[in-house]
């Protein structure tokens, strides 16, 4: 065993079964051995995982002319407005993102921070490297609740923030939870996992054992069809070891951008589907998989902190936690119809320039069906 499969082992050990959310988070996010702090050159041709922002520049140029956009609509007297961007990993998206607005709004680029959150101080190194010339403009956070505590500055003490807070691919990174259903009982049971042979096993979860990190509040004897959405005559239907997945720690994670959030706009591009998508009776064994050399696996016990691990995002969950929280959906697209929308508002005005053949096949890239451009969603909110 590595040293990360000897940590989780260790509290698997203590608690006879971890939740398999907490064995995702640690193996992605262990400080010292996860997945993405040692993956740094990960996403791109050579890694597990391959995302818009390995394509090319173009994703994050059509990114900044849109946020441009929303940043003009908000700008009033005095409001110091925001970017913050968060899973910026290497910051290569930020440095896109910034190159195109000091060329092309140069004005605007002049009056916007660009935050980041990011709680990894590996991390944020890599980031501080690639963002080196764009220094004066950047600002780290561990978390949103250390911008509300962060008062070294007077703009912050307030955390109501103008501006735009979005992430790509960050909340199917997220931990889920994956629960079983058992016909014969009718119930859902959690999945968990166990060492077993000298390995990772899968093991039902106990209903009495403690809720455990990434999981919600009581989360034994929770019943996921009440959030998942699913009529009982779904579950008539439902055969035995049908395997969902669901992620508190996302829709958490949405809620507390939205109440830092005053007035502009909250987006997040990912790999999901609505509820109604999610849950067909023909999607047997759920959505989460692991990602090793570009090859998709469904052993997600192995390769521990070498993998990649990844489940879709329940874009209908997503939604409701916003709007919970007074967000209003202001647009829930594939990637295609996003991108090209953007596409045909800056060639009204000519604002990516000479297209070069470079970026149109990056454009075909982010945009095909068969590449990223319909299994990415992108959901925008407002207030
Ligand atoms: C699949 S990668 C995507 C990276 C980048 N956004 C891109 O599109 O290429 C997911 C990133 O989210 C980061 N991450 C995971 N959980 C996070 C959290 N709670 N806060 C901030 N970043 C997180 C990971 O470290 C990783 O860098």
């Amino acid at each position: 065993m590595n040293p990360l499969s000897e940590i989780i082992r260790r509290e698997a050990a203590q608690r006879g079964v971890l939740s398999f959310a907490r064995f995702m988070e640690l193996a992605l996010s262990c400080p010292v051995h996860g997945y993405y702090e040692t993956k740094k050159d990960n996403p791109g041709r050579h890694g597990d995982f391959y995302t818009s922002v390995g394509v090319g520049e173009l994703f994050g140029q059509l990114l900044a002319f849109q946020f441009a956009e929303w940043l003009e609509q908000l700008r009033i007297a005095d409001c110091q407005l925001r970017i913050v961007e968060a899973g910026a990993h290497d910051g290569r998206l930020a440095k896109d993102i910034l190159a195109w607005l000091q060329l092309k709004r140069p004005k605007l680029f002049g009056q916007i921070e660009y935050w980041i959150i990011e709680p990894s101080p590996r991390r944020q190194e890599w980031q501080k490297k690639t963002l080196e010339q764009y220094s004066s403009h950047v600002r780290w956070f561990a978390s949103f609740h250390s911008i509300a505590t962060d008062n070294s500055q007077s703009a912050i003490r307030n955390p109501q923030l103008n501006g735009v807070i979005f992430s790509n691919e960050l909340l199917d990174a997220m931990p889920v939870q994956r629960f079983g259903w058992d016909a014969a009982k009718k119930t859902w049971f959690e999945w968990g996992v166990a060492v077993g042979g000298g390995k990772f096993i899968w093991a039902r979860i106990p209903d009495t054992l403690a809720p455990q990190s990434g999981e919600r509040a009581g989360a034994r004897g929770f019943d996921p069809s009440s959030i998942l959405n699913l009529p009982p005559s779904l579950l008539e239907v439902l055969p035995d070891g049908y395997t969902i997945e669901t992620c508190p720690a996302a829709e958490n994670w949405w809620r507390e951008a939205a109440g830092i959030l005053e007035r502009g706009k909250l987006m997040t591009i990912d790999y999901g589907l609505t509820a109604e998508e999610l849950f067909s009776p023909d999607r047997l064994r759920g959505t989460l998989r692991a990602y090793f050399h570009h090859h998709a696996s469904d052993d997600l016990l192995a390769n521990v902190g070498e993998q990649d691990l990844t489940a879709h995002v329940n874009f209908s969950a997503i939604q409701s936690a916003g709007e919970s929280v007074g967000l209003r959906t202001e647009m829930f697209s594939t990637q295609s119809q996003f991108l090209t929308r953007i596409l045909e508002k800056a060639s009204k005005d000519n604002s990516l320039g000479k297209w070069t053949s470079a970026q149109a096949r990056q454009f075909q890239t982010l945009t095909h069906p068969e590449h990223l451009g319909r299994a990415f969603r992108v959901l925008v909110q407002s207030r």
